[in-house]
């Protein structure tokens, strides 16, 4: 009996030992020392590229994944995106462009990792930095502090997101792909300006992501005073100088910015392939040992998506991957093999800090070695204008300016960062179906006077009032005019001004457009000041004012306003200049257009549409409508709107995003040399073109024929010269 006992009992610590090893290890699958994230016990040297999953489509993610792993890619990196997540409190949505699971999915299928950046503060150019509108009208809330409101929000989603990836079985130690999760997102700025608050909440943030027990690690980008075991990380176009906040932790990268977005209004900026390999080639000497692409695949900010400060539609990046899932040479094969060539060098990348040897002021070499005998050598010519021969263990290498070669042996220079040896493509955009038929409707001008209003004493916010469900508020009232205004008889127009947070406004007196202001890139607000044409007695006054995308950055930018705050004044009358602001004032939140759902097939047959010689041509405020087949082949297609002014496309009742091609792009678009330091006002392009004219149309959004194309046309165009184009290379 007592051995049967004792049996027992060896085996029960047998077992429990057996369990608690299992544990650990399947604890420690993902961890990480100085050098390098350790995944399975093997120290790696990673190369990551950013694509955000609602920037295209699930039919384009199985192709966009490909194409990242045959550029030598090992990991997917991703924001995840809580607006459209969590649209109102508690509805949640994972559906089509915002299904999460499907896309890790995806990346799993095709043997990559996965980088989540739950966040969910997220900045990302995208509408609200990531946050639901409806969390800037929670009680009391005050965004990224010691705040309890929100953080008990933050807590929720980044639990559900957490929970859902464990159910689902994605992270690495469950036998998924997800290696590595981030918490908030570039938050050092904010912390060292609000000071303690900052301090306590970002303490609060690491305990709480890291009390999710994922089992892989967490990092903080650009927060030096990450808490321990988070690694904090590198964004910026170069990052070789960074280093982690503690001896313990890897060198990371987490934006390398391979372009930079546009905006209405601005060129579209270039980022040579020279020069992003350079900076990628001089990080990872530097010890550097994951790097990811911000963005590798930017994509379209569809719908309302895009944030403040005019970000265009296109969010194309000048990345290695187009907008429209083409390959953007060359820079796509130049990193791929930048990649290949850091790939041989990873046996010794992996092993040792470098030996550095200074040549001078401008040139230096970093040896690397293995004890098992590797060594790789990286060979460098910082100078910005001249080339240089190098002498490395008794051969000469040549090094064009601001350049880098990689020799995976020590001896063959297999790579250099400057000599491109992919082609260059040059996409073109080939018109596919012109000649459409196009229908118009006339959006009505509404009055103060008018029932579905809402009526308030003066100016109030606009978000505050449309809950951003729209882009559009009218701001509606009345103006008295007696019969002995000076003005009248003399006929020098009273002048109106219009003060606005932003972003856009058009002025209607009497039903008639009298002029239209917008904000400029480096300031949302605005003013309209004109002379108006007012009669006797009771004028209509009604403002459209137009958000385009909210703040996604800046200090409390949850505080920030847009719309009318006024002052509204009528100056040149009897009694001198009249006060508008704190005088009645009625709302109505959207187009009515929006309100008939005119984008999709139900709703356009609810008005009545015009056509041929009745189409409405240059007229503000008009919907047009026309179908089309969908064009042969699998080329990706967009709309050319070179015709149009400013306003919104529907396909098939989605919204392909805003359309702005008569927004003109101011800036220098001078010559461009791949040596010297970049910023994004370097090497820009399109100068004095639209800064968008293109529009994608993504291909599943297609049926074979029928499709409904629905323009919402805020300032006059001509729709008959809008065509749909194909983008071959
Ligand atoms: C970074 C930010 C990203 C993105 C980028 C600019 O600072 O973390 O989300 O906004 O700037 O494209």
């Amino acid at each position: 009996m007592g051995s049967i006992w004792k049996m027992l009992r060896i085996n029960i610590l047998v077992f429990a030992v057996l369990f608690s090893l299992a544990c650990s290890s399947v604890r420690a699958t993902v961890s990480y020392n100085n050098k390098a994230i350790i995944i399975n016990g093997k120290r790696r040297i990673l190369i990551s590229g950013s694509i955000h999953y609602p920037r295209s489509t699930p039919e384009m993610w199985p192709d966009l994944i490909q194409k990242a792993k045959d550029g030598g890619l090992d990991v997917i990196q991703t924001y995840v995106f809580w607006n459209g997540h969590e649209p109102s409190p508690g509805k949640y949505n994972f559906e089509g462009r915002f299904d999460l699971v499907k896309f890790i999915k995806l990346v799993h299928q095709a043997g990559l990792y996965v980088h989540l950046r739950i966040g969910p503060y997220v900045c990302a150019e995208w509408n609200f930095g990531g946050f639901p509108v409806w969390l800037k009208y929670v009680p009391e809330v005050e965004f990224r502090t010691d705040n309890q409101p929100f953080k008990v929000a933050m807590r929720r989603f980044v639990e559900k997101i957490v929970n859902m990836m464990k159910s689902e079985k994605l992270f690495e130690p469950q036998g998924g792909p997800i290696i590595m999760s981030q918490i908030e997102n570039e938050y050092g700025p904010v912390e060292w300006e609000i000071g303690a608050p900052g301090k306590a909440y970002s303490a609060w943030a690491a305990k709480m992501a890291v009390g999710l027990e994922t089992g892989v690690p967490w990092i903080m980008c650009k927060q030096d005073t990450a808490p321990d075991p988070i690694i904090d990380t590198c964004n910026g176009f170069y990052c070789e100088g960074f280093h982690p906040n503690k001896p313990y932790k890897p060198k990371m990268w987490t934006e390398a910015w391979t372009g930079w977005y546009t905006q209405f209004g601005g060129p579209v900026p270039h980022r040579p392939a020279e020069d992003l390999a350079f900076a990628v080639a001089r990080f990872v000497q530097n010890n550097g040992s994951f790097f990811n692409y911000y963005m590798y695949h930017g994509g379209t900010n569809f719908g309302r998506n895009a944030a403040g400060l005019f970000v265009a539609t296109s969010y194309d990046y000048d990345a290695p991957i187009d907008e429209y899932g083409l390959l953007n040479e060359p820079k796509w094969g130049h990193l791929r093999d930048l990649h290949k060539a850091i790939k041989q060098s990873e046996p010794a990348l992996i092993s040792s800090y470098p030996t550095v040897t200074r040549l001078g002021k401008n040139q230096e070499i970093h040896v690397f070695r293995s004890k098992s005998g590797a060594c790789a050598a990286f060979l460098s010519n910082y100078d910005p204008t001249y080339s240089a021969k190098l002498t490395f263990r008794n051969m000469q290498y040549n090094l064009p300016p601001w350049s880098i070669s990689i020799l995976p042996d020590c001896k063959t220079a297999v790579y250099n960062t400057a000599r491109i040896s992919s082609k260059s493509s040059q996409a073109k955009m080939v018109p596919v179906t012109t000649g459409l038929r196009w229908q118009s409707y006339s959006e009505e001008t509404p009055s103060a006077d008018d029932k579905d209003t809402l009526t308030m004493e003066g100016l109030w916010e606009q978000i505050n009032v449309t809950r951003d469900s729209s882009d559009y508020l009218w701001y509606l009232t009345e103006v008295n005019i007696a019969s002995n205004e000076g003005f009248l008889k003399s006929g020098g127009w009273p002048l109106l001004t219009v003060m606005s947070a932003g972003h856009a406004l058009h002025v209607f007196i009497n039903g008639h457009l009298s002029g239209t202001v917008s904000g400029s890139l480096n300031n949302p607000k605005l003013t309209y000041s004109g002379k108006v044409n007012l009669r006797a007695g009771v004028n209509k006054l009604s403002l459209l004012s137009v958000a385009v995308g909210l703040p996604n950055i800046g200090l409390h930018y949850e505080r920030w306003n847009t719309g009318i705050l006024g002052p509204v004044t009528l100056k040149g009358l009897n009694e001198g200049t009249r006060d508008l602001s704190r005088q009645k004032w009625s709302y109505k939140a959207g187009l009515k257009g929006e309100s008939l759902s005119l984008d999709t097939v139900g709703g356009s047959s609810s008005v009545e549409w015009v056509e041929g010689s009745l189409l409405a041509q240059k007229q503000p405020l008009t919907w047009y409508k026309t179908t089309f087949s969908a064009p042969q082949g699998n080329d990706p297609l967009g709309l050319d709107m070179i015709s149009m002014g400013k306003g919104e496309i529907w396909i098939n009742g989605q919204s392909i995003g805003r359309h702005w091609p008569a927004y003109i792009a101011k800036g220098s678009c001078g010559d461009c040399n791949y040596a010297g330091t970049f910023t994004e006002k370097k090497c820009q392009r399109n100068c004095s073109q639209p800064s968008q004219r293109w529009y994608h149309v993504p291909r599943s959004w297609l049926k074979p024929s029928g499709n409904l194309l629905v323009v919402f046309e805020e300032w006059g165009g001509d729709p008959t010269k809008i065509s749909l184009v194909k983008r071959i290379v």
